[in-house]
């Protein structure tokens, strides 16, 4: 068999991607930031054949990962044709434990989409622009994959103050100013176990939503705000933003019918300590959440060791095993 690898990292939205229609067309436009150390490797190993597909995760043979993947290739049969006349066996690995809570999807399906985008690379077919269209593949496996392509943030979804952004894939987003170059994210794992309520789910509930349509133009004007906050270095407009998102996205978990909820006491203790520890020291730390219990610390890296210190004398004490991800924004995937 041939083979070819990328390592493709996860991404943390600002402005949250939460509602879509069919195939894999996002309601409102979203951005994130791409992170760096939060990412999957994955080996994709070819032959000629006929479709049969082998998937290990840590090099344990994971049949549950077989109609994810399944489903993507279904996807992008036009984008692949190739696929049909091949076996594969993928074989891959986070560089965060399964069971953390953080969410593999957006990276492993980029990363697979990369290595078919290599493939068929390899197998000479006309390609015009070999990250584009790895990210229109990543959407169709996982709408946020489409944005793990490119750092140091992407965008994904068509916006009026974005040239060039599509609703099929996401664009490299760089007019920032530095200090979101190296912005730090601090993952606190407040709850390990499996999501009760899939991001899919999730997002089928947002139609018949009765907020959805003020929801989708709020993420416009929202990201519109953003980007000026993110252009003059403005971090408290930022943080605004940002924390609105998190809770506007739960808020629509918890409006839907039926209603959820993903967010744990812990998630909730958080919140407040980092409100009042920045209300108190001036500090700029502010939080984000994906969708799960887990808090997303983001702080510029200049206030790195004031901000850790924070964390680890009154934030650690909330997380599952006190455990936390040290994370900062990143430049993308890289070819193994
Ligand atoms: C809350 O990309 O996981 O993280 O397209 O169904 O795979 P699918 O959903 P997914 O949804 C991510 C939702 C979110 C917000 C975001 O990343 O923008």
């Amino acid at each position: 068999m041939k083979e070819t690898a990328w390592k493709s990292p996860s991404n943390i939205a600002l402005i949250k991607y939460w509602g879509k229609y069919d195939v894999q067309i996002p309601a409102n436009p979203s951005i994130s930031f791409t992170l760096s150390t939060a990412a999957t490797s994955t080996r994709l190993k070819y032959a000629k054949g006929k479709g049969a597909i082998k998937v290990f995760l840590n090099d344990t043979e994971t049949p549950s990962f077989m109609p994810k993947i399944q489903s993507f290739l279904e996807r992008t049969d036009n984008l692949f044709p190739f696929a049909q006349e091949m076996d594969f066996e993928v074989h891959t690995s986070n560089s965060f434990p399964h069971s953390s809570g953080i969410a593999s999807s957006a990276s492993g399906m980029s990363a697979l989409a990369l290595c078919m985008m290599s493939i068929k690379k390899d197998l000479g077919l006309s390609i015009d622009d070999f990250f584009q269209e790895a990210s229109n593949a990543s959407r169709l496996g996982s709408g946020s994959g489409s944005r793990s392509v490119y750092g140091p943030l992407a965008a994904w979804g068509k916006h009026a103050e974005i040239e060039g952004s599509h609703d099929e894939f996401a664009v490299p987003f760089v007019d920032v100013a530095d200090v979101f170059k190296t912005f730090q994210d601090t993952i606190l794992l407040i709850d390990k176990g499996e999501k009760t309520v899939s991001s899919s789910l999730g997002h089928g509930l947002m139609t018949g939503h009765p907020y959805a349509s003020s929801r989708f133009a709020q993420a416009h004007e929202n990201q519109s705000k953003l980007l000026t906050a993110m252009l003059d270095a403005d971090l408290e407009r930022f943080g605004a933003i940002v924390e609105s998102e998190a809770l506007t996205l739960h808020g629509m978990m918890m409006t839907s019918m039926p209603y959820f909820i993903l967010m744990k006491p812990n998630t909730l203790e958080v919140i407040n300590r980092i409100w009042a520890f920045r209300e108190a020291t001036k500090n700029p730390v502010y939080f984000t959440l994906d969708a799960g219990a887990n808090v997303h610390v983001l702080y510029p890296e200049s206030h790195k060791e004031v901000i850790m210190r924070f964390i680890d004398t009154e934030l650690r004490t909330f997380c599952k095993d006190s455990s936390y991800l040290c994370d900062h924004v990143g430049s993308g995937p890289i070819q193994l």
